[in-house]
């Protein structure tokens, strides 16, 4: 499964887009199987229906679990790092982890979660939370985990969504000096829901919470007392294994569905050839499981892998700084996963607080969710990687599962800031608005995908229409990714970011329609647009254009009572950057918002604004421009 040189990579990935079926076929026997597939693949992208590794029969908990126990018992699975560096550290070994998983995986089954079920999680990152993902994939349950960071509506919309029969969750998690308050939010949110059956709760920090029996059990109570042996349930290839929410440019987030087969195939591969993880490596990816990162290159293509990872509940900050690196010594980490906007802000610290420590174990650095600017990555690369680790930017979404495009670590040449060149299997397409091909190199439009790859989404949870919409109507026959992209000169793929009402704050996906409609809520306001803005360390801002009911004497108040509502209807992660109060928006003669006029003015553009004369007001932009009350924070 292994690429070993550049050479092979090339003659690889030739092989795996001339033999796409036979390429994969050979993959997919790497893995444990209860029976072969039938057929490697079928497909079409315009209903669509995908379905690889058809009539395979698996529980994907086996290859994570069961067969790297009777390998290695002994090795570790994970290492666990608490947010407060002097509280208790420990080790999780794959014997320990199967058999945790087991006791909770029977536990489920006790209050009857069965086959086909869709369980919530709302945890921190502990380990815990990759338990309970492993006990629903176990007995073939639909696990649906929610970022911890999100609100009550949030967990009320995504627990409505799917049905959710049970929720885990945890008392509280601890991020910094901060206490998040799990159980209380999510019994807000159990107020707007109606399928909750149990809520299985975890003491972690031990915080006083609202127990109501009998929905409400213990985790301790009920997991304990288990059989550390559960038999898996067999699944199909194309059973659903998950469901993740993400963000779009319209209405409210969408369930990705993906599914166990192609999932596990793909994830594994890609984890193994990206990072080129040798067997007594030590891996860290800092993403949270509420995000895909966390899934696919904490969860399952690690285990999948046999790897040692480290799991940290904290942040980059707490107790100071230097934890980032703190960590890497304490655990002698090779590969070190993690988002630009991270080393954005770590790189706001300088460089003194690095020199305290030897990051001498580190042999691979990679970077996820964003855009990673040139500066960012020169510094991360020297700063971090003493100049002799390669940067993999990895890119790649919640839609596809897994990396698509990406340098394989000390294979490909690299290039600061280019995700370089695609994985096998991935056969990248660059088109111009109407959809014609731009062939060759040195050209620049909208990034598709034209041939499936296993771990691509299926649909989206309930409504397959959304899907079919939102990625593979724009182009036909194309898989539509939403990003804008490069080819240059050498072949190489560099991305330039969302083309769509999608901005990418801190490496989290957020839309401008779910935004919108919070601030909306606010009595004051009549209506409002969202534009994202380049941020320094966030990578992209929010910046709101927002108009009120009447005069505002108070912007600061308005911005503080704003966010206030962002937070309460989403989560902090969307909180607006800058508010600006505006007497109307720029509008088309058929009622349009021009956002592009609103990007500009966000990036500080007053001049060329391009063409204002369709807008119904033009002299609404003059306005606009001044900029008068505004609020930034
Ligand atoms: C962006 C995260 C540039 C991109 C795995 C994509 C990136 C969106 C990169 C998906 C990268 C992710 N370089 N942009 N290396 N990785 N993106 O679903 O805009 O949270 O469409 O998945 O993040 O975000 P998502």
């Amino acid at each position: 499964m292994r690429i070993h040189n550049f050479e092979e990579y090339q003659k690889v990935y030739q092989y795996s887009i001339e033999h796409p079926e036979d390429f994969w076929n050979e993959i997919a026997q790497h893995f444990h199987w209860r029976k072969k597939w039938d057929k490697v693949l079928e497909w079409n992208f315009t209903e669509p229906r995908v379905k690889w590794f058809i009539n395979g029969k698996l529980n994907i908990t086996e290859n994570c679990l069961d067969i790297p126990a009777q390998k290695h018992p002994d090795k570790i699975a994970f290492y666990f790092e608490p947010n407060d560096p002097n509280d208790l550290s420990y080790s999780i070994t794959y014997k320990e982890l199967l058999e945790k998983v087991c006791q909770l995986s029977n536990a489920l089954k006790e209050i009857g979660v069965q086959k086909g079920d869709r369980v919530a999680i709302y945890m921190p990152m502990i380990p815990e939370a990759v338990i309970a993902m492993l006990a629903c994939a176990r007995i073939g349950a639909i696990h649906s985990v929610v970022f911890g960071g999100f609100s009550a509506q949030s967990l009320a919309d995504r627990i409505n969504d799917a049905e959710c029969k049970v929720l885990i969750t945890a008392d509280g998690g601890k991020r910094g000096n901060k206490i998040v308050h799990l159980k209380q939010t999510a019994d807000e949110a159990l107020q707007q829901t109606h399928s909750i059956e149990h809520v299985l709760v975890l003491k972690h920090i031990g915080i006083e919470i609202n127990i109501q029996q009998p929905r409400d059990i213990w985790w301790d109570d009920i997991v304990s007392k288990q059989s550390t042996y559960c038999e898996p349930e067999i699944m199909d290839s194309e059973d659903m294994l998950f469901i993740l929410y993400t963000s779009g440019s319209t209405g409210k987030p969408k369930g990705v569905v993906h599914t166990t087969g192609g999932y596990m195939v793909y994830t594994a591969y890609t984890f193994l050839n990206v990072f080129q993880y040798d067997p007594e490596d030590i891996y860290w990816c800092t993403a949270d499981v509420g995000w895909i990162t966390g899934h696919s290159y904490i969860v399952y293509g690690p285990l999948i892998n046999g790897a040692t990872s480290v799991i940290f509940e904290g942040i980059p900050t707490y107790p100071d700084a230097g934890r980032f690196w703190a960590i890497v010594d304490k655990y002698k980490v090779t590969h070190f996963y993690t988002a630009p906007t991270a080393i954005r802000s770590l790189e706001a610290f300088g460089t003194d607080i690095i020199k305290q420590y030897s990051l001498e174990s580190l042999k691979v650095l990679g970077s996820v969710g964003e855009p990673i600017n040139e500066e960012a990555w020169e510094w991360y690369h020297k700063n971090i990687g003493k100049g002799k680790c390669p940067i993999v930017d990895t890119w790649w979404q919640t839609e596809t599962g897994g990396i698509l495009i990406s340098p394989l670590a000390h294979i490909t040449p690299l290039k600061p800031s280019y995700a370089t060149l695609p994985l096998p299997g991935i056969q990248p397409i660059i088109v111009d608005e109407k959809g014609n091909e731009l062939k060759g190199n040195n050209v620049e439009g909208n990034l598709c995908i034209k041939f499936p790859w296993p771990s691509i989404i299926r649909t989206t949870y309930g409504n397959h229409e959304r899907c079919r919409q939102t990625y593979f109507s724009t182009y036909p026959n194309l898989y539509f990714t939403g990003d804008g992209c490069k080819r240059d000169a050498d072949g190489y793929y560099r991305i330039t970011g969302r083309v769509d009402d999608v901005i990418n704050v801190s490496g989290h996906r957020i839309g401008t329609a779910e935004v919108e409609d919070a601030i909306n809520q606010h009595p004051d306001i009549v209506e409002s647009a969202m534009v994202g803005y380049p941020h320094p360390i966030k990578g992209q801002g929010i910046y709101a254009y927002v108009v009120p009911v009447r005069p505002i004497d108070d912007v600061k108040k308005l911005h503080k009572e704003i966010n206030g509502l962002i937070t309460k209807i989403i989560g902090p992660i969307a909180k607006a950057d800058v508010i600006q109060v505006v007497s109307g928006l720029p509008k088309t003669r058929s009622g349009k918002i021009m956002r592009r006029i609103l990007r500009k003015i966000a990036e500080g553009e007053t001049s060329n604004l391009g063409d204002t004369t369709t807008l119904l007001d033009p002299s609404i932009v003059e306005e606009i421009k001044q900029g008068k009350f505004k609020s930034q924070m």
